[in-house]
C-alpha cells in the first residue's frame, strides 16, 4: 500500500476545480454544437497545447456540461498525480502504483447514485454525446469511459477503456480490438504484447461460450487517475487487484466503490455517470467509422452489443470525453512506456534495458529502447528480445544517455551511428494478425525493422570524436541548482 501524499481531490469535479484555480481551465460559454464542432475545438486546442476546456453551453443540452483536454499536458498530469512536472518523476509514480496497489474502499452509496433511471426510462440521448469527427458513424459516448466486467473464472474486476457508439436509446457498441466474430475463442489474457491484453474480451467470450450474457458497466466522468488506469494495461496482482487499486495507489488514498443497481459489479462511487448493462451473447453490430488514434478512420463491422438497463448519475452530471487522434487527451506514451519496460525486462531478463519509450505517433508499433550497452552483442540481443516479446514493428535501440522523448536526439543517433547494411535488421514476422491503420481489414503478417543506433562498440574507419555536450555528471549538477538559479 502506497505512502504517497493523497491527491487534493476525490473526483472529476475536485480535479477540475484545481485546474480552474490554477488558471489551467477555460470555460466556453458560447454555444457549441455536438456535430463535429465541439470535437474540432478540442482538437485545435490539443495541437496548440492549450488549456483544459469546459463546454458550458452545448446546443440542445442546457445545463449539461462536457469537459475535454484535461490530462494530456505534463503540468496537468503533475497536478493529477501530486508530483513534479517532470517526466521521470511522473513515470516513477506510475511505476510505483503498478507495483504496489491500494485496496479499494466499499461504500453503501455515493454521489453517482443521486439520480437513478431504470429500465424503459433509459434514453442515452439525455446525455450530450459528440460526433467527435465529422465522418464518425455515430455519437461516441465512450471515449474516456471505463468498461467494467468481472472475470467469470476468478471474480477479478477489470476496467478497460474501449470505445462505445450509441446505436439507439438503450443500445451501444463496445469495440474491443480484435477479430471477434461469433464463435471466436477467448484469447489468452496476457499482461501485454498481443491481442490478448484486452481483458474485457476474455470475460465476454468465456461467458458467451456458455450462452451467457456479460454484465457490464460503462463509467463516465471519472477522476483522471481512474481514466489513466483503465486506458493502459494494468496487470492484476496476486490479490486480484487491478485498475481501481492502481489508481488508488497513484492517488495516495483508496478508491470508493459502490455496487451497481442491476448487477453485482462495483463502480467508482464518485463518478459522474454509470451506464449499467449487459453484452448480448452471439450478437454483433457495426461500430464506426470512427476517427482513431492511428490518425485514420476505422470501422469494425462485428463488434459487441451492449443493452443498457440503468443509468445512475450525479445531479447536473459533467460529461468527459476525448477526440481520438495522433495526439489525445491521454498520455499514452507515459502509461504504455512503463508497462512495456516492465514486461520486456521480466520476459527477457535483460536488466541493462533502462527505458522503453512508446511515442505519441506510435500506434502502429514503434519502440525506442534505451539501454546501458557494455558489450558489442547487446544491441542485437535487445532487438531480438523486443521482437520475441512485443508486437511492435519498428524498434530503435539507443545508448543510455539518449533522451528518448527528444526526436532530435534519437534522429541524431540514427543519422550518425547507423550504417544501413550493418545496423539495420529485419524483425521477425508478426505472430498475430494486426489491424492495418486506416483499414477495416486485418492484414497478413508482416516484418518489422530495427535500427541499432547505439554508439558504444561500433567500429568506424575513423575513431568517433567526443560528443560535444556537457557530461551527464555536469548536467545533473546544474539540474540540482536549477531552482536556486531562479529557473523553472
Ligand atoms: C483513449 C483510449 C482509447 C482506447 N480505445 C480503445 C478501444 O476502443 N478498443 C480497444 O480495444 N482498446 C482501446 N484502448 C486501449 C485499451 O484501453 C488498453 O489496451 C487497456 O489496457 C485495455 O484494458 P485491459 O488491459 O484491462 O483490457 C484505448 C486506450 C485509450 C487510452
Amino acid at each position: 500500500m502506497t505512502t504517497r501524499k493523497p491527491v487534493p481531490y476525490k473526483d472529476l469535479r475536485g480535479y477540475l476545480k484545481l485546474l480552474e484555480d490554477k488558471g489551467m481551465l477555460v470555460r466556453i460559454s458560447s454555444e457549441v454544437n455536438l456535430d463535429g464542432e465541439l470535437g474540432a475545438i478540442a482538437y485545435r486546442d490539443l495541437v496548440r497545447d492549450g488549456p483544459a476546456l469546459w463546454f458550458d453551453n452545448i446546443k440542445d443540452y442546457p445545463g449539461m456540461p462536457l469537459v475535454a483536454n484535461i490530462m494530456y499536458r505534463e503540468d496537468q498530469l503533475a497536478l493529477a498525480l501530486n508530483g513534479d512536472a517532470d517526466w521521470a518523476n511522473l513515470r516513477d509514480i506510475i511505476h510505483e502504483g503498478m507495483q504496489d496497489r491500494t485496496p479499494s474502499n466499499i461504500v453503501e452509496t455515493g454521489p453517482v447514485k443521486e439520480v437513478k433511471i431504470m429500465g424503459e426510462d433509459v434514453d442515452l440521448d439525455m446525455l450530450p454525446t459528440p460526433r467527435w469527427h465529422e465522418e464518425d458513424g455515430g455519437r461516441y459516448i465512450g471515449t474516456t469511459a471505463g468498461f467494467v466486467t468481472k472475470d467469470p473464472l476468478n471474480g477479478n474486476l477489470n476496467m478497460g477503456q474501449y470505445r462505445s457508439m450509441i446505436i439507439d436509446k438503450n443500445t451501444t457498441t463496445v469495440e474491443i480490438m480484435g477479430d471477434w466474430e461469433v464463435g471466436a475463442k477467448p484469447p489468452q489474457a496476457s499482461n501485454y504484447g498481443g491481442v490478448g491484453d484486452r481483458n474485457g474480451v476474455v470475460h465476454i467470450l468465456e461467458n458467451e461460450e456458455k450462452g451467457l450474457p456479460t454484465p457490464c458497466a460503462i463509467v463516465l466522468g471519472m477522476d483522471p487517475l481512474l481514466t489513466l488506469s483503465c486506458g493502459t494495461a494494468v496487470p492484476h496482482d496476486e490479490n486480484g487487484h487491478g485498475e481501481y487499486e492502481a489508481a488508488g495507489s497513484w492517488a495516495g488514498r483508496p478508491v470508493d466503490l459502490v455496487k451497481c443497481e442491476t448487477n453485482d459489479l462495483m463502480v467508482p462511487a464518485n463518478a459522474e455517470i454509470v451506464l449499467e448493462g449487459e453484452i448480448v451473447p452471439y450478437e454483433r453490430v457495426n461500430d464506426g467509422p470512427h476517427g482513431e488514434s492511428t490518425g485514420f478512420y476505422n470501422q469494425h463491422p462485428s463488434t459487441f452489443m451492449v443493452k443498457i438497463k440503468a443509468i445512475t448519475h450525479r445531479k447536473n452530471p459533467i460529461s468527459f470525453g476525448l477526440i481520438c487522434g495522433r495526439i489525445e487527451d491521454y498520455p499514452r506514451p507515459l502509461m504504455r512506456s512503463n508497462t512495456l519496460l516492465d514486461v520486456l525486462i521480466a520476459k527477457s531478463g535483460l536488466t541493462n534495458i533502462k527505458e522503453v519509450f512508446f511515442p505519441d505517433a506510435g500506434r502502429s508499433g514503434f519502440l525506442i529502447i534505451r539501454a546501458k550497452i557494455t558489450s558489442p552483442e547487446q544491441p542485437k540481443q535487445i532487438i531480438d528480445a523486443a521482437y520475441e516479446h512485443m508486437r511492435y514493428r519498428w524498434v530503435i535501440v539507443v545508448d543510455e544517455d539518449c533522451n528518448v522523448r527528444d526526436w532530435n536526439d534519437v534522429l541524431w543517433r540514427i543519422v550518425s551511428s547507423v550504417v544501413p547494411d550493418r545496423d539495420i535488421y529485419r524483425g521477425r514476422e508478426y505472430e498475430y494478425r494486426t489491424p492495418h491503420p486506416g483499414s477495416i481489414e486485418f492484414v497478413p503478417p508482416t516484418y518489422g525493422m530495427a535500427f541499432d543506433a547505439t554508439f558504444e562498440f561500433k567500429v568506424y574507419e575513423h575513431p568517433r570524436p567526443g560528443v560535444a555536450q556537457p557530461s551527464m555528471k555536469m548536467m545533473e549538477h546544474v539540474a540540482s541548482r536549477w531552482k536556486e538559479l531562479g529557473l523553472s
